[in-house]
């Protein structure tokens, strides 16, 4: 589901850019580690922040970043920097049906973008698919805590088929085929950061 258009100016926006870096960012690193090379998917790329950081931060050699909205993947275009540019891809498409062969990437990143694809069971399916046995799945996912708040339905349009709590998100991950890389951290109950992978031998 598209953001409505506060929302678009909550996220298009420098101070989402410095909680991403310095926050999820890091948190994620912590959990997930860096990649040291290989290709990494990031399903709801937004503005594009997340390639940066998935690049200089994680060390991933590539990303693919891909949108349900044709205009923030214009915008992620248009903003990439020329030294980033011969390794990132953007393109229009749903995380809820990824149009790439079954284990191509080395990692996949979900910066706050399942609350918002009301088919999130079947994502987190497709996520898997696409990862090499190995590969980790870096999440960073709003709940349903925040998204039932006065202030969220007021001000934002999301599908209730994508309000979750924590315990949930993480026994789909792992109805999913995932295995938990230690614990999900919470921020209360709005928000979940965590790391989950593809057993080796979960084929
Ligand atoms: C809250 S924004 C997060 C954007 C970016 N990841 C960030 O952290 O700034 C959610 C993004 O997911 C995109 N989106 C919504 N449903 C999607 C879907 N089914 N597949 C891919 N992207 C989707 C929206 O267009 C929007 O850009």
């Amino acid at each position: 589901m598209l953001m409505n258009k506060i929302e678009t100016l909550t996220i298009n926006n420098p101070v989402r850019s410095l909680v991403q870096h310095f926050v999820e960012a890091r948190l994620l690193r912590k959990k997930g580690g860096y990649l040291n090379g290989g290709t990494a998917l990031e399903i709801g790329c937004g503005r594009g922040e997340g390639a940066r950081i998935i690049l200089d931060r994680f060390g991933a050699e590539r990303v693919v970043g891909i949108d349900l909205d044709p205009a923030q993947v214009e915008r992620a275009q248009r903003r990439l920097p020329k030294k980033y540019q011969k390794r990132v891809e953007f393109q229009t498409g749903d995380a809820a049906k990824l149009r790439f062969t079954d284990q191509t990437f080395d990692a996949v990143f979900d910066f706050g973008i399942l609350h918002h694809v009301p088919e999130w069971r079947p994502a987190l399916r497709e996520v898997h698919r696409v990862l090499k046995p190995g590969g980790r799945f870096y999440f960073d996912e709003v709940l349903r805590g925040f998204l039932e708040t006065r202030a969220a339905r007021s001000l934002f349009v999301h599908p209730q088929e994508g309000h979750f709590s924590a315990a949930e998100f993480e026994h789909a991950c792992r109805a999913a085929g995932f295995e938990m890389s230690g614990r999900v951290t919470t921020i209360g109950t709005w928000f979940a950061i965590g790391v989950a992978i593809r057993p080796s031998d979960g084929i």
